[in-house]
């Protein structure tokens, strides 16, 4: 599993690489050096939502190419702008930092809501309250952010500020505000963590606390976002309007960025000088996002994504009731994961010698990560896959 974890690699081996090299990508399919093609439903992990090299977003990007790659944001930028509007245009937000990265948006986000709290009402506020099993990066303040022991062990002492609770759990939430607790962080399918959608009454409940006790309610959409879940972000189908969102992956097509969405009311903590990054919001990288976004936000796309959704979430439950290797199918649009009873990794394994390729989250789960436009025929294979190592 780990052969390309060789000394003789140049690359640090902070992955645990899978024993292929992948050396081109289009539409739902990439190959590796030996030309052996495979289906690729884990679009970068949830990033080629749009699959390999699209054409809107390759000739956006060319053209981007031949007019400006980079310039400093200290300066207006064109681009910068239109994305930032189209962003806002389709959200609760009225603002957007940008960076490079769903660690970057939440360090950004977590700075805001203490800035919220320190600048905006005036008090000493800090504490950013996550869940267990959630994941919100690698950085020193996300893996602190982190509900995982796992993604912290050997990086003590941990950045303070930050208290966990159990997920989609209503009676811990007498504990969500604390005295000096200044931002609420959360998921709405937990990704890493196992594919675990959040219960619609528990996220009401902590918006409601959020707003009564005047915390920022923030959700982490990098997984969930840019339409993974079948509308652009998770949180319209809770019917909750949070404070601050962060995107990243699927934004800009695989294209590195990530962005912390805002309201008008939290945005009012960062003022000039209070944050910033070289690349944010980089002119290619921009118009990339602008091209995906243009993509995304069609309704008809969107309708689309649904119908292909249910369609394969079907079939994966059919497989689920009928193969004793599965237990159950869990997760939102596409972002599904099949509940295993071995380990899910030997069915990864299995599933590439095949020709598909998918992931795990956690031992026991699957985790399969469509590109949104897949087809039928596409969804099939996976499902004919999916049964022929059910029953190896
Ligand atoms: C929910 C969530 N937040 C944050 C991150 C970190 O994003 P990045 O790897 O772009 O820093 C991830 C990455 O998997 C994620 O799934």
């Amino acid at each position: 599993m780990s052969e390309t974890n060789t000394a003789a690699s140049a690359v640090m081996p902070t992955y645990s690489r899978f024993p292929i090299s992948i050396t081109k990508g289009e539409g739902s399919y990439v190959w590796d050096d030996a030309g052996k093609q495979y289906l690729d439903y884990t679009a970068g992990i949830a990033t080629c939502n749009l699959g390999h090299a699209p054409a809107a977003v390759k000739e956006a990007v060319k053209e981007q190419l031949d007019t400006l790659w980079h310039c400093s944001n200290l300066y207006h930028i064109p681009i910068q702008e239109q994305l930032a509007e189209l962003l806002t245009a389709h959200t609760f937000a009225d603002q957007v930092f940008f960076g490079n990265s769903g660690a970057e948006a939440n360090e950004a986000a977590i700075k805001l809501a203490r800035s919220y709290a320190q600048k905006v009402k005036g008090t000493t506020g800090y504490e950013v309250v996550t869940f267990s099993q959630s994941f919100h990066g690698r950085t020193l303040a996300t893996l602190a952010a982190t509900g995982q022991e796992k993604i912290q062990k050997n990086f003590a002492p941990l950045a303070k500020g930050f208290r966990y609770l159990p997920y989609n759990d209503v009676e811990a939430l007498e504990e969500l505000i604390g005295p000096d607790t200044c931002g609420v962080l959360m998921e709405l399918v937990q990704g890493e963590g196992g594919v675990i959608p959040a219960d619609p009454a528990w996220v009401k409940e902590v918006e409601r606390l959020c707003k009564e006790h005047d915390v920022l309610f923030m959700l982490d959409e990098v997984q969930t976002g840019a339409g993974r879940t079948g509308t652009l972000y998770a949180y319209e189908q809770y019917g909750v309007e949070p404070d601050v969102l962060t995107t990243a992956k699927g934004l800009a097509s695989g294209i590195p960025i990530g962005a912390m969405l805002a309201s008008s009311k939290a945005a009012a903590a960062f003022e000039a000088g209070s944050h910033g990054s070289t690349f944010g919001g980089n002119p290619v990288a921009a118009a990339a996002g602008k091209a995906t976004l243009e993509v995304i936000t069609n309704p008809v796309f969107l309708m689309e994504v649904q119908e292909i959704a249910d369609y394969f979430r079907g079939e994966l439950e059919a497989i689920a009731a009928k193969s004793s290797g599965f237990t159950d199918v869990r997760g939102k649009g596409l972002l599904l994961g099949l509940g295993t009873t071995g380990k899910a990794i030997e069915l990864v394994h299995r599933a590439r010698e095949l020709g598909l390729l998918v992931l795990v989250a956690g031992e026991h789960v699957l985790r399969i990560l469509p590109p949104l436009n897949t087809t039928k025929a596409e969804a099939d294979f996976c499902i004919g896959t999916l049964k022929q190592i059910a029953s190896a």
